[in-house]
């Protein structure tokens, strides 16, 4: 449904210089540096697919979001979405797209919400069952009617998007674009955006490609992770497949301590002690209130054996093994360890 080939886009920054002198050299200069936003990221997002986009600040998300979308012409590449290259048929790909940036509002600046919804309506020529369908699944969900009548551009950032979000989704376009969808909700809030998603999705086989810092928009959305890296995609695959690239597991446990070291902290340095002399490369920790949390390298050992240690040696009261941490994981990829674009894409089978 959105395929990415080679897309690419350099912006040339003018050099300027400093002071008013310089400003007006800067108008007449010819002198300027090229910025590649997006250096030839290739990629394919099927039909109904929630894809998460992720990567670090500046690397390309909203630039690529823009080419996707039509609002920018790719320097060198193609992409097609829903059949149609966004930035040569405009229009006709409107019809196919929803698109909110969460930097930015997509709707009219100075009606309020209702107004900007019959404008869209007329626009994208809503059948009637679809638009009383629609309006009934954000009043439920988002709450809308309690915008009222305020225009767009005295409503709070919360509110705003809400309705972006709604207005995104009003012609039930065949893909969504979400830049930053959740950028200053309240949980709630972003709750009630991630549910009409999911919703939109599984009713009407909808395709969404979201852009978001935030790992809970991430894990309660997309099944699909690209993650890009200075302009290339580095990993593609499922949550669970990029999670499972950590390099780093943890596992947290409680245990009933022996009589006579149940004063002071004794026994935890004995038994933080005990686990890093025998599990190789881990480290154990007190996190709180007797909690302790074991740190092991995930290519020496592994959850079974990490927890089949701690029941021989500890009376176990209880032990958990979370997820590893996405966070941690993407911070691993966007800062290197040999993943750098030079080492090629890590591509795990979906
Ligand atoms: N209109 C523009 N002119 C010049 N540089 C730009 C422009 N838009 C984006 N950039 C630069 O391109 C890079 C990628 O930006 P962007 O796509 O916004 O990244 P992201 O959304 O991943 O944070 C950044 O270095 C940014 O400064
Ligand atoms: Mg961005």
């Amino acid at each position: 449904m959105i395929v990415a080939e080679n897309l690419a886009k350099e912006f040339k920054v003018h050099e300027r210089k400093p002071g008013l002198l310089g400003s007006l050299s800067t108008l007449f200069s010819r002198e300027y540096r090229l910025v590649r936003a997006v250096s030839g990221v290739s990629f394919e997002i099927p039909a109904g697919v929630k894809a998460a986009y992720v990567g670090a600040n500046g690397a390309g998300k909203s630039t690529t979001v823009k080419m996707l979308t039509g609002i920018m012409s790719p320097t060198s590449g193609r992409a097609v979405v829903a059949g149609l290259e966004p930035y040569r048929e405009r229009r006709r790909n409107s019809a196919n797209i929803g698109v909110v940036f969460g930097q930015r509002s997509q709707l009219w600046w100075d009606l309020p919400v209702p107004d900007s919804f019959r404008i869209l309506r007329r626009i994208h020529e809503i059948p009637d069952a679809v638009y009383r369908r629609n309006m009934d699944l954000y009043r439920d969900l988002l709450d809308l009617g309690a915008l009222g009548n305020t225009p767009v551009r005295q409503l709070s950032l919360g509110q705003r998007m809400r309705a972006e979000v709604a207005a995104s989704l009003l012609h039930d376009p065949k893909v969504v674009f979400l830049d930053e969808p959740t950028i200053g909700l309240d949980l709630v809030l972003k709750e009630a955006v991630r549910e009409l998603v999911n919703r939109v999705n599984a009713e009407l086989g909808t395709t969404v490609m979201l852009t978001s810092h935030d790992m809970g928009d991430i894990s309660a959305i997309c099944d699909q992770v690209l993650v890009v890296n200075r302009g290339e995609v580095v990993h593609r695959g499922t949550m669970h497949e990029l999670l499972r690239t950590a390099d780093t597991r943890a596992v947290f446990f409680e245990h009933r301590q022996q009589p006579e070291h149940q004063v002071g902290h004794g026994s935890t340095d004995r038994a933080t002690a005990l686990i890093e002399a025998h599990l190789d490369g881990a480290s154990a920790t007190l996190v709180d209130g007797g909690r302790i949390k074991v740190e092991y390298p995930a290519d020496r050992w592994s959850a079974r054996q990490v927890m089949g240690f701690l029941l021989e040696h500890f009376d176990v009261t209880d032990c958990v093994a979370p997820e590893p941490d996405l966070e941690m994981v993407l911070r691993r990829i966007y800062t290197g360890s040999g993943n750098g674009p030079s080492a090629g894409m890590r591509e795990t089978a979906a």
